[in-house]
């Protein structure tokens, strides 16, 4: 391996069918000049008046005053745009504007939208047989099958064998924050029954995100977690700098801090939680995967059970179909930070090994678990852990109403299908390239503190975090340049969806160019 001062070349990415080619202004020329004709009932702005045949007004108005959308107030809320339809790699608002993905739907909408194999899973799966049936004392083929499909990913089995070496348990929830907290219970429940009761502590890295539910909220970061907020009702968990820079030794810190955290309090930890190398909403930051395989000998070292949260890196975001899986070989990082660029470059072999692997105890799955279609969180689980849990007759104790829903299940089987059996790592390497080439630019920018990427994941870092009204801005600006992009924080990413037979480098160039233009404009007075 070696680093170096370099710039990969975008290659291009895959040729593809059904291209758009108009751009975003011509689109937004289009749907201003379509308004202003006549002929209403086929575009209309949001600004339309009353007699708004797709009622954009009334649907606006009523949804600022009664719709409560994610972290924003609830009396003064940030715009949102009213969204018609969305295919392939594009969303397309009321109003007419197409606009490119950046964000496959908060990161799970690999394959992009209306994808005819998905849409196919889900109208079979409601015609030939049901739509939801409860999963206590019932099963059915759609939560078997993905089971296995799962199973023989998690173990990296590349044919039909059920020869599991290592996860062989699937538990299904709602969402990833779900699929979190039945992680926490699994590892609660399992020293509970090996009656080591005191072991209840979670330890988990600062910067990370783990979802929105009370115990995932505990081990998110205590800072940028709003833990201050719910001080009084979240569990009080340990937790260890975060490794930043993305390089083996920015490591050290973490490994030295969890080394004497677990010595010190291992009788009262239950397990180590953590967001394999890309920590996600805590900050999208990046980070060598030598920490995972350190952090699973003290994990063994200490008798603590170890969690990993792929919630938003499974299935194939960074290049590898977990990134837990990335090592030495793999890890390709790129940064360029006030002027200073380096990459990792690994011209070794970049095979993954199963016996190589870093496995958790506990593997937490949602998002593109679906393709992005519907929720489902599932939490995978060892023969260890589960033998633990039912020692002398214990039960699980969870069972949400909508376990394993059958349309979730059959969905996220054929996103399975789909994934594997198209050439996603290509792909995910053919958008880290253009990447690299297309948002490589906004390092320019003096409001620019670093511009890095890693797989399928962009992210520009400003030196300044944004309000209220430059995010807004930011976003309406973001829309009038045709692209779609959530910026939060200091943060301005893009994780388009890689596995869209449509994307193609020319998408990646105009999300990097509407980066540019918006983080280089000045807000107006
Ligand atoms: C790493 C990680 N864990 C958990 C979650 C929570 O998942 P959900 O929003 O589906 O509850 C997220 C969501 O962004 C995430 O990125």
């Amino acid at each position: 391996m070696m680093i170096r001062s370099a710039y990969r070349g975008g290659r291009r990415l895959a040729h593809v069918l059904n291209r758009c080619h108009r751009s975003s202004s011509s689109a937004a020329a289009a749907a201003s000049s379509a308004s202003a004709a006549s002929d209403k009932n086929i575009i209309c702005a949001c600004e339309c008046p009353e007699s708004c045949p797709q009622q954009c007004h009334n649907l606006l108005d009523t949804d600022r005053q009664h719709v409560i959308h994610p972290y924003t107030s609830m009396t003064d809320p940030l715009p949102t745009f009213p969204i018609k339809s969305a295919k392939g790699i594009h969303l397309k608002l009321n109003d007419g504007r197409k606009l490119i993905d950046g964000m496959s739907s908060w990161w799970a909408a690999v394959h992009g939208y209306r994808n005819p194999v998905l849409d196919n899973a889900l109208k079979e799966q409601i015609e030939s047989s049901m739509s939801h049936v409860m999963f206590g004392g019932l099963t059915h083929k759609p939560a078997v099958q993905l089971t296995t499909k799962l199973l023989q990913l998690a173990n990296n089995i590349q044919d039909d064998s059920t020869d599991y070496h290592h996860f062989t348990k699937a538990f299904f929830s709602d969402s990833g924050s779900v699929s979190v907290e039945v992680a926490m219970k699994m590892a609660l429940q399992y020293w509970f029954t090996l009656e080591q009761p005191s072991k209840t502590k979670f330890v988990s890295l600062r910067n990370g995100y783990h979802g929105d539910t009370l115990g995932a909220m505990s081990i998110c970061d205590p800072v940028n977690g709003m833990h201050s907020m719910f001080s009084g009702v979240l569990a009080k968990q340990l937790f260890v700098s975060t490794p930043t820079g993305g390089m083996e030794e920015d490591g050290v810190q973490t490994i030295i801090e969890m080394k004497q955290l677990l010595e010190e309090h291992h009788e009262e930890i239950a397990a180590v939680v953590m967001e394999p190398i890309v920590q996600g909403a805590g900050g999208m930051r990046f980070y060598h995967p030598s920490v995972l395989r350190k952090v699973r000998e003290l994990c063994d070292e200490y008798n603590v059970l170890l969690i990993f949260d792929e919630i938003a890196t499974g299935f194939g975001r960074t290049g590898t179909m977990f990134a837990s899986w990335q090592n030495e070989s793999t890890y390709q990082p790129w940064y360029l930070t006030e002027g200073s660029s380096f990459s990792i470059i690994n011209s070794e072999d970049k095979k993954i090994s199963t016996n190589e692997i870093v496995n958790a105890d506990i593997l937490c799955l949602g998002k593109a678990l679906t393709g992005g279609y519907m929720t489902l969180g599932a939490t995978l689980t060892t023969d260890k852990v589960a033998h633990g849990i039912s020692h002398n007759g214990g039960v699980f104790m969870h069972g949400p109403t909508f376990m394993a829903n059958p349309l979730a299940c059959s969905v996220s089987l054929a996103s399975m299908g789909l994934l594997t059996s198209s050439p996603w790592e290509e792909r995910v390497r053919n958008v880290e390239n253009a990447l690299i080439e297309h948002i490589s630019p906004l390092s320019e920018l003096d409001s620019v503190r670093e511009v890095r990427v890693l797989g399928a994941i962009g992210v520009c870092e400003l030196k300044e975090g944004l309000d209220r009204d430059g995010m807004a801005r930011i976003q309406r600006a973001l829309v009038e340049e045709g692209v779609w992009l959530r910026p939060f924080g200091k943060l301005l990413y893009t994780m388009p969806p890689f596995n869209c037979d449509e994307l193609e480098d020319d998408h990646i160039k105009k999300i990097g160019e509407a980066m540019y233009k918006v983080v280089s404009s000045k807000p107006k007075a």
